[in-house]
């Protein structure tokens, strides 16, 4: 039987994730629910634990995690509770040997499912709409009221046909809508027949797209993917929708491509500098603005939250972790 490890969580999760960890070790959790550890506290708690099971708002830099490996226990494992692990600084964690695992798949289907209800909302102006009735301005129908885009047979250009690309390709299927994507790697063609994909360039994706939908990872090479040329590229029609990670839009020239009707509107989950928002964004009626809710149902957060706690509990076993993103640390 394998020593029990201390484990901290960083933030509070659904509850099926804690029981799979007090089974195997001593949990330390911040169970304050919508509290997020600053950078400092962070520090404070880190040190002293085998396994970090964390949030995207949580900077796992080399600092923080060079910090965790000084003392004892040192820390082998950080789990992240989400798809996208751009928070970690995962070469600094290979180079210290500490495993990081992230929760793929469980996601895709609900965050898809938010993108189509942002594509929605902005291209009928649901959200505008409704404040104007809340306000007491509705008088009575008129011809032109709220008049916004048309969804179905319209064309949506993906920026990434990855997991929940594809997803969203087979929701705007529904819709009668053509679907051209870009990405740095091409899908087979069994695969593009299978989701109805056209592929092209970038450039050709944002000219002859109503709807812009991005759907890559956050990386450097992700960083600003889509800004002021970008927003010149496409139609001045045309519908961006971000539900993917806030940098790779430049939301400075998002707000200036709205205002100045480069681009007619914007849907985004997800902003440069969580939480803070752009705050000429937060001004215009042409954008529909969330905190980044794309996988927020309780069903999939507590897949994601169980998940993580699975990627610690097999390492502890000396498994390989189900979801390991730098494999080479177990060798
Ligand atoms: C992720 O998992 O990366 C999402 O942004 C939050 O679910």
């Amino acid at each position: 039987m394998a020593e029990r490890v201390k484990i901290l969580v960083t933030q509070k999760v659904p509850d099926p994730a804690y029981p799979l960890l007090e089974a195997i070790g001593d949990v330390e959790a911040n169970m304050e629910e919508g509290i997020i550890w600053s950078y400092e506290e962070l520090l404070r708690h880190g040190a002293g634990h085998e396994y970090i099971y964390c949030l995207l708002t949580d900077n796992i830099d080399a600092r923080f995690l060079e910090a965790c490996v000084v003392g004892t226990p040192r820390l082998k494992m950080v789990a992240n509770m989400a798809v996208g692990f751009n928070n970690i600084d995962v070469d600094a964690a290979t180079r210290l040997g500490i495993a990081v695992s992230n929760t793929p798949g469980v996601l895709s289907d609900t965050t898809a499912d938010l993108a189509f209800a942002l594509l929605m909302a902005t291209a009928r102006r649901i959200p505008e709409a409704e404040r104007y009735v809340r306000a007491g301005k509705y008088k009575g129908w008129g011809p032109l009221l709220f008049c916004g885009a048309e969804v179905h047979g319209s064309t949506l250009g993906l920026i990434g046909a990855g997991r929940i690309g594809k997803i969203m390709a087979k929701r705007a299927s529904g819709f009668d809508m053509k679907v051209i994507y870009y990405d740095v790697y091409r899908l087979s063609p069994e695969e593009e027949t299978t989701y109805q994909l056209t592929y092209m360039p970038m450039d050709d994706v944002l000219r002859q797209a109503d709807f812009v939908s991005v759907h890559t990872p956050y990386m450097p090479s992700t960083h600003h993917l889509i800004g002021e040329r970008e927003f010149h590229t496409m139609k001045p029609s045309g519908i961006l929708i971000n539900t993917a990670r806030g940098p790779i839009v430049d939301e400075n020239a998002l707000a200036r491509a709205l205002q100045d009707k480069t681009i007619a509107a914007a849907g985004v989950d997800v902003f440069e500098n969580e939480p803070a928002v752009e705050p000429d964004l937060l001004a215009m009626e042409n954008v529909v603005l969330l905190p980044h809710i794309a996988s927020a149902s309780l069903k999939t957060r507590t897949l994601m939250a169980t998940m993580a706690s699975d990627n610690i509990v097999a390492h502890y076993h000396g498994q390989r972790p189900p979801n390991i993103v730098n494999p080479e640390v177990l060798r």
